[in-house]
């Protein structure tokens, strides 16, 4: 068997940088900040970094409205800043990984500027240009009826040119044209500018958006769809996403990739249904090393239905496709505010034991829960296109509290979004002092993580559980370890099978344990 890459091993933590720390007082994280944290993060135990888009942006959707992409916003600081970084995360021996949003740019990038300038520009064809529908009286409409994730039309009427052009997202976010060669030699030259740079991997944003099917037919409505649900959902993005083009544009993204050492890694963000997921390993040439697998994310939080999910999907892997897992991330709710608290221990127990690669989103590692936000201080454009249906991402962003200096010294400026009410308490430096603390969870874990091979990179098996208890074997040659998790507020009993009988803990949620009891909210792992 080949030695397990970086990738395959390590944990990664995925930082929103306007939320990790502040280093000039504007109230908004920047590069200079994070660098002074990557010593907390070695003590933590976690192996690589992706921040979220810290490209020159209009921010008009926090970064993910990218106006260039070979430079750093001035608000997170410069390019010299990012190559500190990047030096500053190798001496330590942290990977570090940058987002990719190749669907679409900004409204302000040059690119899209000289496009909308005519129609015989010779940009005009990066971006979906189509003409109106034109009704028997007269009337414009849309070419079609595909409709933004973030609500509305997905085509915005540009009078100077008489054409509609597409957006996934939001109007400031229109969408290259993936089918046009161009786009794609200047796109991977992006790539090449940050890999030549040292980054060493990409988490590539909405990868499965791509390509649109060509000739831009209608969705199909979505029979059971309540204007509760957002407006997103009122079709199947059945010809607006995962169209079969795109999987050539990932292998090329690969082929790049592999012609650099050390590894890089791609992770594609994608929210399709297992069996389509599979596809963006490549079946025939490879495509992205991790297709980001949110089912825990959207589990129902249940003993039984964790255990089919995950048995599940390690069947549905392709020869080679490497697992990977993740509770949380910049625009779903946090781990602890879907499962509690107390459950939140046995998440994060949960995480760093299946096989795979798992990803932590920061602050989780503190237990913060999403933070309710008062009307005057909303920036998120998807709860403020649609307000009051649960779509805002700001709960989720809030900034990261280290210490009890004022706003956990995240920032000696006001912070742009509050941070959580239990800062002075819920911080990383208080919680490093106590030994039973969600932090010390995440560092046990961690360590434990790196001294049993089997944790990581072993077998995953089955373990008959019950209603209760999620159980599983993790499995290195002879190190052979028993993870038992209960997933309710009730003591349980858990038989353990005869190979398990002469274990002993070697963590527990709560401290210590003493199976075949587990007391409620407690997972155990015995070796
Ligand atoms: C991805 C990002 C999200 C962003 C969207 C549009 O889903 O995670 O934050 O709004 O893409 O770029």
């Amino acid at each position: 068997m080949t030695e397990p890459a970086w990738w395959q091993r390590g944990v990664i933590y995925q930082i929103y940088p306007r939320s990790f720390q502040d280093s000039n007082g504007d109230g908004i994280g920047d590069l200079r900040g994070i660098a002074t944290r990557l010593d907390d993060l070695v003590a933590l135990g976690i192996d690589a970094i992706w921040i979220s888009p810290i490209f020159p942006s209009p921010m008009a959707d926090f970064g993910y409205d990218v106006a260039d992409y070979c430079d750093v916003d001035a608000r997170f600081g410069t390019l010299d800043d990012l190559d500190a970084l990047i030096a500053a995360c190798h001496a330590r021996g942290l990977k570090i990984l940058l987002d990719f949003v190749p669907n679409h740019t900004s409204d302000q990038h040059r690119w899209f500027l000289e496009s909308r300038s005519s129609r015989d520009n010779p940009r005009r064809d990066w971006y979906l240009w189509r003409d109106p529908v034109i009704d028997a009286e007269g009337n414009r409409h849309p070419p079609n009826n595909w409709i933004s994730d973030f609500g509305g039309s997905a085509w915005e009427w540009d009078a100077a040119t008489g054409q509609y052009y597409y957006h996934a997202f939001l109007k400031a976010q229109p969408d290259l044209n993936w089918r046009n060669p161009q786009v794609v030699e200047a796109m991977l030259d992006v790539l090449r500018f940050w890999l030549d740079r040292g980054i060493d991997g990409f988490r590539i944003d909405v990868l499965w958006h791509m390509v649109k099917h060509a000739d831009f037919p209608d969705n199909p409505a979505n029979p059971d769809w309540t204007p509760a649900m957002g407006e997103m959902l009122r079709v199947f993005q059945l010809h607006s996403t995962d169209q079969p083009e795109v999987h050539g544009i990932a292998a090329a993204m690969r082929r790049l990739a592999e012609r650099y050492t050390p590894a890089r890694v791609l992770i594609g963000e994608i929210y399709l249904p297992v069996e389509k997921l599979m596809d963006y390993y490549g079946r025939g040439e490879p495509e992205v090393h991790l297709p980001f697998n949110f089912q825990l994310i959207e589990a129902p939080w249940d003993a039984p239905a964790l255990a089919r999910l995950i048995a599940e999907y390690e069947a549905a892997l392709p020869a080679g496709g490497w697992p990977n897992w993740v509770l949380g991330n910049h625009d779903r709710p946090r781990a602890a505010t879907r499962v509690g608290p107390a459950q939140a221990r046995v998440a994060a127990m949960l995480l760093l034991t299946l096989r795979g690669t798992p990803t932590i989103y920061y602050g989780d590692e503190i237990g913060m829960a999403d933070v309710a936000i008062p009307a005057e201080r909303i920036h998120d454009p998807r709860e403020l296109n649609e307000p009051g249906k649960g779509l805002g991402r700001d709960p989720v962003r809030t900034p990261m509290a280290w210490d009890g200096a004022p706003n956990g010294g995240f920032s000696d400026g006001d912070p742009w979004l509050p941070m959580h009410g239990d800062w002075q308490t819920r911080n990383v430096a208080a919680q490093r002092r106590e030994t039973r603390s969600m932090w010390r969870l995440h560092h046990d874990l961690l360590a434990l993580r790196r001294r049993h091979p089997a944790l990581s990179v072993g077998d995953w098996l089955p373990v008959a559980g019950n209603d209760a208890v999620l159980a599983y074997e993790r499995r290195d040659g002879d190190d052979r370890l028993l993870v038992l998790l209960n997933l309710t507020d009730a003591p349980q009993r858990f038989e353990l099978p005869e190979w398990a009988r002469g274990l002993r803990v070697l963590l527990s949620t709560h401290g210590d344990g003493e199976p075949p009891q587990l007391r409620r909210n407690e997972g155990v792992i015995l070796g």
